[in-house]
């Protein structure tokens, strides 16, 4: 696939999720094979007022790329600047958030409220497309309200607007995280517009990535929490929507080095207080389906040195690969585990979704 003229060599992407998707993030999934990045969400009028030096903190290192920068507001002029300096800070793509649910963000016009103006929504593209050579592209929802889904009409305008890509997340924003993903309508946007369509929303295996390109014609796929704790399904993904035989799982030694690499890069990126922190809401992720995830989790969260976490990841996979897996202990298939994993993360996610989008 390709945005415009640059080249995406995976069509299986990373969502944004502010609190999620910083730097260690990013560069961990381009290794694993994803083939767009994407930063969480920043405010465009946040960006501008910030000085050059300020700015810095967002300059895009190459093992993340390609990556696609999303910005959030609703005011043209803004949101070209902010594309401006998105661009000359090195973004590949920059990316319009109209998705966002939040009150204070859908209060002042931005986010998911740009789905209800759909002739601002175009504006803001437009002013953007003009400002940069880069690629624009936005991530919209379904719809607004559940009963009125603009999502297919948005497309239509943003495209006529100059952007060069169009993300759907198949909820409305009534919907927030609830219910079904609305694949139908996704296939409805594709029928819509001739840009990359990129559909998203509840991809949580490999397979599911394949259903979802399926069920919708579009041209990839983005994984938001489906990766948390499992950026092996970047890869995994990619062989099946290939048609390839699905990579086998990795280990629990491979689980657990990446738990910690994660940790490092953390604690060298913002220090180890904030890296301890962002740990412990991965912690139940990272763990899903290994006996001893709970306490773990409890006890990462007591935790407060990097030390510790390290030591405690160390006993919990070590103790998988002992043969100490939730299947085992608790008698079940790891079907049933992975059934049951699903609703942890899902209230994991819904925790994480309170504070970020
Ligand atoms: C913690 C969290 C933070 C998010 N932050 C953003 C964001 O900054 N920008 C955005 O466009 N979407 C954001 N989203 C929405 C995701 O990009 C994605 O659309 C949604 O989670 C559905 O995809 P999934 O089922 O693969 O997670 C966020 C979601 C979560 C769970």
């Amino acid at each position: 696939m390709r945005i415009r003229d640059l080249p995406i060599d995976s069509p299986v992407l990373l969502a944004p999720m502010a609190g999620v998707t910083n730097r260690p993030f990013r560069v961990m999934a381009r290794r694993h094979g994803c083939g767009l990045t994407a930063t969480e969400m920043l405010s465009a009028d946040f960006l501008v007022r910030q000085s050059p030096g300020e700015r810095e903190v967002h300059r895009v290192v190459p093992e993340e790329r390609p990556m696609a920068l999303q910005i959030m507001g609703q005011d043209p002029a803004v949101m070209a600047e902010a594309a401006r300096i998105c661009e000359e800070l090195g973004a590949d793509v920059v990316d319009v958030n109209m998705g966002c649910p939040v009150k204070k963000v859908v209060a002042r016009g931005a986010g998911a409220a740009l789905l209800r103006d759909p002739a601002r929504a175009a504006a803001v593209v437009e002013a953007m497309t003009r400002a940069v050579r880069v690629p624009v592209t936005a991530k919209i929802r379904a719809g607004w309200e559940d009963d009125r889904l603009s999502g297919p009409e948005v497309a239509r305008r943003l495209e006529g607007a100059g952007a060069a890509a169009v993300a759907v997340h198949g909820r409305t924003r009534e919907q927030q995280y609830r219910g079904s993903v609305n694949t139908g309508l996704i296939a409805e946007v594709k029928r819509a517009v001739s840009i990359p369509v990129v559909a998203n929303g509840d991809v949580q295996r490999p397979a599911d990535a394949r259903r979802m390109l399926e069920a919708t014609g579009a041209d990839a796929v983005m994984i938001g929490r489906g990766a948390i704790g499992n950026l092996w399904i970047f890869r995994a993904a990619g062989a099946v929507v290939a048609g390839l035989p699905e990579p086998s799982r990795p280990t629990a030694e491979e689980r657990l080095a990446e738990f910690r690499d994660h940790l490092d890069r953390l604690v060298a990126a913002e220090g180890e207080w904030t890296a301890i922190r962002r740990m412990r809401k991965f912690a139940p992720y990272y763990a899903t389906g290994v006996a001893g995830a709970r306490a773990f989790s409890a006890a990462v969260n007591r935790a407060e040195t990097a030390e510790e976490v390290r030591r405690l990841a160390g006993a919990l996979f070590r103790g998988e690969a002992r043969g100490e897996r939730a299947a085992d202990v608790l008698g079940v298939t790891p079907g049933e585990v992975l059934a049951v994993a699903a609703v942890e993360k899902a209230a994991a996610a819904a925790d994480l979704a309170s504070r970020g989008e």
